[in-house]
């Protein structure tokens, strides 16, 4: 059995292989930057253990794993333009680094390098895991047109917020899941589970990932706290706090959300001093919490041992447990 900590290795390995030094530099660097910067890599770390589920031979698999990784950081290079952040793993952002063009145009590099990735595979389910992939990075896009379109809705109800991490976040982790299973040689059935622990383990990773952007620290989660609130994002945190709010707190953070010309600092205080008054911090942990389980019981279902089970269990409770 591979753990999660030799399997990080490996992907690492593998992306200090592929060293990004064609010409234009200023194309490649920033590309080489993004992959270099660290991340947790948990998405090849996924479809590797699913393949593990199935298959002895992880190491042939690790390339189009790498693809899903390097999908993952171009979504991350344009995010960070969309959201204005100027901090990632505790290093500047490469739109701040370089210029918004440079990233625009090395995060467009990136997706075409995702695919030349992914397209390593050519096994008997080529076809169909092409198809998997190209339905999700599209859902991607969805969702993250959704958490835009958000920006500037005062109205977003929980149901609607569900459904965008859904797309934006879960999408990908499911879909890794599921691959690394097909390619495995798993049938439909257990890929398809695979896929809804995924897509469980997903949304309770976005929480937590909003959850940190409010509650987290600053130096272990590598991004500017409060990120979410500047930006005016409808988070779980900000829904639930509507939801709880009483006319008077109500009327706080009407005047707080969507204004811009409030000191950054002044703005996350305040509207971080009612999510303490109003516990949001509990409610979000339990809604995370609860997701997690549910992904849990998923994967209880799947019909392997727990043994065999083990690096995938581990490596959700890992992720569940994270600060960065
Ligand atoms: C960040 O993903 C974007 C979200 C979907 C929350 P990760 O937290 O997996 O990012 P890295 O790659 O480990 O930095
Ligand atoms: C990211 O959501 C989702 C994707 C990149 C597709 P966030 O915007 O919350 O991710 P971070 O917090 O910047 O990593
Ligand atoms: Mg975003
Ligand atoms: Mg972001
Ligand atoms: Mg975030």
């Amino acid at each position: 059995m591979h753990h999660f900590e030799k399997i990080q290795e490996i992907i690492q390995n593998a992306i200090t292989g592929e060293n990004f030094t064609e010409e234009p530099r200023a194309l490649y660097e920033p590309i080489s930057y993004s992959l270099n910067t660290g991340g947790k890599r948990l998405r090849p770390a996924l479809l590797l253990m699913a393949v593990d589920l199935y298959s002895s031979d992880i190491e042939s698999f690790v390339l189009p794993a790498l693809g899903i990784e390097i999908f993952h950081n171009f979504t991350l290079v344009h995010d960070d333009i969309m959201d204005n952040a100027s901090l990632r793993r505790n290093q500047p952002t490469v739109h701040a680094k370089w210029d918004t063009n440079t990233a625009i145009l090395s995060g467009d590099a990136m997706f075409i390098k995702a695919y030349e990735y992914i397209l390593k595979y050519e096994g008997r389910k080529a076809h169909a895991i092409y198809r998997i992939f190209n339905r999700s990075a599209m859902r991607v896009c969805e969702g993250q047109q959704y958490d835009m379109n958000f920006e500037t809705s005062s109205d977003v109800t929980e149901k609607e917020y569900l459904h965008m991490i859904e797309l934006k976040t879960a999408e990908l982790i499911a879909c890794s899941l599921k691959i690394g299973a097909l390619i495995g040689g798993s049938d439909d059935e257990e890929a398809d589970q695979l896929f809804e622990f995924g897509k469980n383990l997903g949304m309770a990773f976005q929480l937590q990932d909003d959850y940190l952007d409010s509650f987290g620290d600053e130096q272990a989660f590598g991004k500017n706290i409060g990120g979410d609130i500047l930006a005016d994002k409808k988070t779980y945190l900000l829904i639930k706090a509507y939801e709880k709010a009483d006319a008077r707190d109500r009327e706080k953070l009407d005047q707080l959300i969507g204004n811009k010309n409030i000191d950054s600092q002044s703005k996350i205080m305040q509207v971080l001093d009612i999510y303490y008054r109003l516990g949001i911090e509990r409610i979000t942990a339990q809604k995370a919490e609860q997701y997690f389980n549910d992904a849990l019981e998923i994967l209880d279902n799947l019909s392997k041992t727990n043994e065999e089970k083990r690096p995938l269990t581990e490596l959700a409770h890992s992720m569940m447990k994270r600060k960065k």
